[in-house]
């Protein structure tokens, strides 16, 4: 078994999408073991996208990650759940994501692209102790 970190982004709360996207999880076979509702702030962001920090696009980035109430959660399932979410995100592009994922689907531009997921199991456990350190 394995963890992994989600976020359904501003753009997916405010478009009413949560319940689709925590749907596609659920429907695939994954488990929420932690979700709540929260707007992010600054330093949570600099420490959740340290990676990104300092780069031309993270103004952009941090402003829209924090411009509304966000829905972080902890999804379970097999080795490498990070990877299975990944795939049903699809590519960062929404304009090169296949249909069928979650960001094909609904997304059209890079900046709003609708969710994130830990990248590896290292992130996945790096980001679950910054957004649920209890957990
Ligand atoms: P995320 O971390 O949000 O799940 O997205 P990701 O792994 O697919 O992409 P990542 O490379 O980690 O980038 C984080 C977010 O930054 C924005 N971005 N803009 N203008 C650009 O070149 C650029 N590169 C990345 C995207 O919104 C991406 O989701
Ligand atoms: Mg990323």
């Amino acid at each position: 078994m394995s963890r992994t970190f989600i976020i359904c982004k501003p753009d997916s709360v405010e478009r009413g999408l949560v319940g689709e996207i925590l749907s596609r999880f659920e429907r695939k076979g994954l488990s929420i073991v932690a979700a709540e509702l929260r707007t992010l702030d600054a330093d949570t962001l600099d420490r959740h996208y340290e990676e990104h920090v300092g780069k031309g696009f993270y103004g952009d980035l941090k402003a829209f990650m924090s411009r509304s109430p966000a829905l972080v959660a902890v999804l379970e399932g097999p080795d490498d759940t990070f990877a299975i979410v990944r795939t049903m995100m699809g590519p960062t592009n929404p304009a090169e994501a296949p249909p069928g994922t979650i960001r094909g689907d609904f997304g059209t531009i890079m900046t709003e692209n609708l969710v994130h997921g830990s990248d590896s199991n290292e992130s996945a456990e790096r980001e679950i102790g910054i957004f649920f350190p209890g957990l």
